[in-house]
């Protein structure tokens, strides 16, 4: 592609990214590019376009042709204990914790179709601390979060799934969490009674109060620098003193705006904790 060409695109993509927010208030102005540029590109080849302006006026005017944009704008990939490390040292290094508190909150924010809030109601379970907890899980993609609420999930993935829960330290067999019928999985009910599903855009919406936990993982990393830090800047403030963060294995706090705010918990595995005493960066 030649420089000119490329500025082009540039204006084009910056006059999307304007004209969903002004329109929708979806606000991807500050997603990282590389990843970006590829979402818009499949939605422009499955919209039959050549050009990234074209999809400005369908998208203006036509909320259904905006409702399929905004599938190609999520990256809803996830697993059951993914990353069983991460699992096995919340397991290890946190619930010891949240084992001294009367009554546990905890935001599990980008939980896309819920794989991963079904795992922590599983730990807590497991952990005897399940009936003490209540889980808020967030996501802005609402076709995501309606897969989340009815936990159901192919059968074919749960082979992989058990092995992440054993990997994870995982107590009894994990088919004793879910119902096998017709080639799907559907998780057991009671899994979900002390979980609130709900639309929450971290690019947009505000702060939830006082969490013991804070879990978002994956979900950085599509982000620049400066809506990681609005995002990280939320987080924080979402939590109690001595709270705890948990991020993606390739996500960190380094470099930002918050990373004197916090300690390493568990490094390896991106577990940190809240300074209490330091308080927000806005009391700087
Ligand atoms: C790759 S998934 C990660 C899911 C899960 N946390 C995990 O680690 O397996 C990224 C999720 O972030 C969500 N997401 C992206 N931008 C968001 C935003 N501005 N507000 C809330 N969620 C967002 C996407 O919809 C998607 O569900």
């Amino acid at each position: 592609m030649t420089e000119a060409r490329k500025a082009l695109e540039k204006i084009e993509l910056e006059l999307l990214l304007e004209a969903i927010f002004r329109r929708y208030g979806y606000d991807f102005r500050h997603y990282a590019q590389a990843s970006l540029k590829r979402r818009v590109a499949q939605s422009m080849r499955q919209a039959g376009v050549s050009r990234v302006a074209d999809l400005i006026p369908p998208i203006l005017h036509d909320k259904v042709f905006f409702d399929d944009f905004l599938k190609f704008m999520s990256v809803t990939v996830t697993d059951m204990f993914r990353d069983p490390d991460f699992f096995a040292a919340l397991r290890t290094e946190v619930i010891p914790v949240l084992k001294t508190y009367p009554f546990i909150k905890i935001w599990h924010a980008g939980c896309a179709t819920g794989e991963e809030v079904y795992s922590l109601a599983v730990l807590l379970k497991e952990e005897g601390l399940y009936e003490r907890t209540q889980i808020y899980a967030t996501d802005y993609n609402n076709h995501s979060l309606a897969v989340a609420r009815e936990g159901i999930y192919s059968l074919k993935q749960m082979q992989q799934y058990s092995e992440n829960y054993i990997r994870a330290g995982g107590r009894r067999s994990f088919s004793d969490y879910y119902h096998a019928k017709y080639g799907a999985a559907k998780m057991h009910e009671s899994l979900k009674d002390n979980v609130t599903f709900a639309n929450h855009n971290l690019a947009t919406d505000g702060v939830f109060g006082e969490m013991q936990v804070v879990i978002c993982r994956n979900v950085l990393i599509y982000f620049d620098q400066q809506l990681q830090d609005r995002v990280l800047t939320l987080l924080h403030d979402s939590l109690s003193p001595r709270g705890f963060l948990c991020l993606g294995n390739k996500e960190s706090l380094k470099f930002s705006a918050v990373q004197h705010y916090f300690e390493d918990q568990v490094y390896p595995q991106r577990i940190f904790k809240r300074v209490p005493s330091r308080g927000t960066h806005l009391d700087r």
